[in-house]
């Protein structure tokens, strides 16, 4: 595990951004894993910096995306579609085709889960899977539970989850009750991975995750079985890993 303890949120996500560009460079037409949710928005910001200046392409990279929210359109500006139109894909050169995120929409969700996985797993899993964390350990939106979902699945949130995400709506009423994610077993399958975390608030998430027992009670803490993962994170949120 290698651990990126970065003094403030901007250096956090020029971090991020140079992890993610370095997969990127180094292979052009890889799968990334992505992620929406805050922690994020900095370095997806420094990627389009950095493709505006003629740095870096997207041009054959292919994207699949964690989760959206079940009900909400492409077009709902709290949908996890539209965040990533509005925050990377609509600045830099990726094509639409080879962008992927559960359809929210979809008549059937169980058929939809099983479509987005082989999606997933049709292009080989992610080479780079970008993830933030839950302040209850949650990733994707798999919160903790009694055993590790595997696959692609529909879940019910979390109480304190609606309420972590009430303040990008009007009010919690809003704030969609089910949504589609990857499964830990999808997630697991990428071949390095990148943990964005900032601030205080997910301190204690950290440190159960990383520095406690294995379980899925803190779903973050499968990635302490996972090879190749990256951290990168401020003090703040960081601190606890001392
Ligand atoms: C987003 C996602 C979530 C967020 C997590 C942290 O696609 O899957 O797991 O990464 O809720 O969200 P922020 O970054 O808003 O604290």
């Amino acid at each position: 595990m290698r651990i990126y303890c970065e003094k403030d949120y901007a250096t956090v996500s020029r971090r991020a951004a140079a992890v993610i560009a370095a997969q990127v460079v180094s292979k052009p037409d890889c799968v990334l894993g992505l992620a929406t949710g805050s922690t994020p928005i900095g370095a997806y910001k420094q990627l389009v910096e950095w493709h505006k200046q003629g740095d870096l392409s997207f041009a054959r990279v292919r994207s699949v995306n964690l989760d959206e929210y079940v009900g909400l359109a492409p077009t709902h500006d709290q949908s996890y579609r539209y965040f990533m139109q509005d925050n990377l894909f609509n600045h830099v050169d990726i094509a639409p085709e080879n962008t992927n995120v559960p359809d929210g929409l979809a008549a059937g969700t169980l058929a939809e889960c099983a479509r987005y996985e082989e999606v997933v797993r049709g292009l080989g899993y992610a080479d780079l899977q970008l993830l933030g964390m839950g302040r209850n350990g949650h990733i994707g939106f798999n919160e903790p539970c009694a055993e590790f979902p595997v696959a692609t699945h529909l879940v019910d949130l979390t109480q304190s989850t609606i309420e972590a995400n009430a303040r990008f709506f009007a009010s919690a009423d809003d704030v969609p009750r089910q949504a589609l994610t990857m499964g830990v077993g999808t997630i697991m399958h990428a071949r390095n991975i990148l943990v964005v975390v900032n601030g205080a608030d997910k301190a204690e998430a950290v440190q159960k995750a990383f520095a406690g027992p294995v379980t899925p009670e803190v779903p973050a803490s499968i990635l302490q079985l996972h090879p190749n993962v990256t951290i990168v994170g401020d003090e703040a949120a960081l601190g606890g890993l001392r």
